[in-house]
């Protein structure tokens, strides 16, 4: 029998420690939660950290390449949140375990090809033993996956489907070590699986209406939905992917989003200059994506970016922000729109509030989840109840029909 509500794995890393410090000022009283990874100084450091005294919280030490510790400790839990990433290196195991343990596991990866090859090993099990394994409950991609299936029940309640969904973000944070190890272990190791708008919907219909709809934005165009100059967006390639799935999973459970429903978001530009900027940041872009693509180009960028364990600074954090302008088309036409905002980096401040907050729902709000297992997505596993939670923390989600 589980001792514990929840670990908190890889607590030492970057963003590990911020969930540390987060669940010390947030978790209810009575939450019985621990914190884990591969070095009980480095985990000593992390609880210290956050004001933990030793009695407080348990550490439990458990390498990733040791399956006979992470079985131990996922054995103890009925929740497991993980940052401990680049999850292609580190996660299969944890993942695994949860699935033949029957544990609820939420984390931040961003990692598409890792994540198909969890749906391709896990799924199915997950799905007939009722157990959550929810990935990409971090920046990546909960404001377009919560923010697109917001659009979806608004225009259920006007009576009709949603035909499309669009979100607009604008925003300013920094990237973290971990970040970049994770971005170049993806390149290196399955770089073309990621160009599949579908990778993670395997076995799904998709139409030829979707798929004309649904190819990678390449160019930069003014749109007079926001009446702005939009471009690629940095983190689409992982976010469509992780919306679609949920459109793919609601549809399996005979409750599809819309016919024909497509999914695309932008990176939106203010004036002045808002075309120039649009153009620039397009072709930056795309100089970043040649160059993680090329082995030797991908070597330089490992030495000029930012290592694993570091990241923004905490005044830098605060200064940070993200603000998501979603549109969507119903089925008859009408137009819905909506925002998500929130104040501190949004891979830092925010991407800690969205995966702490999914975890505490799949620990405490267990009765008011959505039915059943699998390797979900955060819309499909935790829905309206992480909207409630997230909202209640501070995150502004608001959403209207025309
Ligand atoms: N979705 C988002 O918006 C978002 C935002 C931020 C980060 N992320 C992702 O989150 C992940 C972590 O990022 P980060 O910046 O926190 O990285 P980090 O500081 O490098 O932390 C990585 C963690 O993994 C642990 N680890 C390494 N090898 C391990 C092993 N063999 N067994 C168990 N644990 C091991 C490290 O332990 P030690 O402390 O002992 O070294 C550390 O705690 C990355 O994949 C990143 O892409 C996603």
């Amino acid at each position: 029998m589980p001792d514990l509500d929840v670990i908190l794995y890889g607590a030492a890393g970057f963003t590990g420690r911020q969930t540390v410090a987060y669940f010390a000022e947030h978790a209810p009283i009575g939450l019985r939660w621990a914190i884990a990874g591969r070095s009980r100084a480095r985990l000593e450091i992390a609880r210290a950290e956050a004001k933990l005294a030793p009695d407080a919280v348990e550490i439990i030490v458990a390498d990733s390449a040791d399956q006979q510790s992470v079985d131990a400790m996922v054995a103890r839990t009925r929740v497991l949140l993980s940052t401990a990433g680049p999850f292609a290196r580190y996660g299969s195991p944890i993942v695994d375990a949860c699935v033949r343990l029957g544990v609820h596991y939420a984390d931040i990866t961003g990692e598409t090809p890792w994540i198909r090859a969890m749906i391709d090993a896990h799924h199915a099990r997950a799905a007939a033993n009722g157990t959550k394994i929810v990935v990409c409950c971090g920046f990546d991609s909960v404001p377009a996956d919560l923010g697109t299936f917001l659009l979806a029940r608004r225009a259920h309640a006007m009576g009709t489907g949603l035909a499309e969904s669009r979100v607009y973000y604008q925003l300013n944070g920094g990237f973290n070590g971990g970040t970049v190890a994770s971005a170049l272990g993806t390149y290196e190791s399955a770089g073309a699986r990621m160009g599949d708008p579908f990778l993670l919907a395997p076995g799904a219909a998709i139409s030829e209406v979707q798929r004309a709809k649904s190819r990678d934005v390449r160019e930069p165009r003014h749109d007079a939905d926001v009446d702005a100059w939009v471009g690629p967006f940095l983190m689409a390639p992982v976010n469509t992917r992780v919306v679609r799935r949920s459109a793919a999973l609601f549809a399996e459970r005979g409750a599809p989003y819309g016919r024909d429903f497509v999914y695309q978001e932008f990176q939106k530009y203010s004036p002045p200059f808002s075309q120039a900027k649009a153009i620039g940041g397009t072709l930056l872009l795309g100089l970043v994506d040649a160059s993680l693509r090329a082995p030797a180009l991908r070597g330089v960028l490992a030495r000029l970016l930012p290592k694993p364990g570091s990241g923004p600074s905490a005044e830098s954090m605060n200064r940070g922000w993200f603000r998501c302008d979603l549109v969507g088309v119903a089925e008859d036409g009408r137009r819905l729109r909506g925002t998500i905002h929130h104040r501190g980096d949004p891979g830092n401040r925010a991407t800690v509030r969205f995966l702490c907050e999914s975890a505490l729902a799949l620990a405490l709000d267990g009765d008011s989840l959505p039915a059943g297992g699998g390797v979900l997505t955060p819309a499909t596993a935790l829905g309206e109840v992480v909207v409630r939670r997230l909202r209640d923390a501070g995150v502004e989600m608001k959403v209207e029909g025309a």
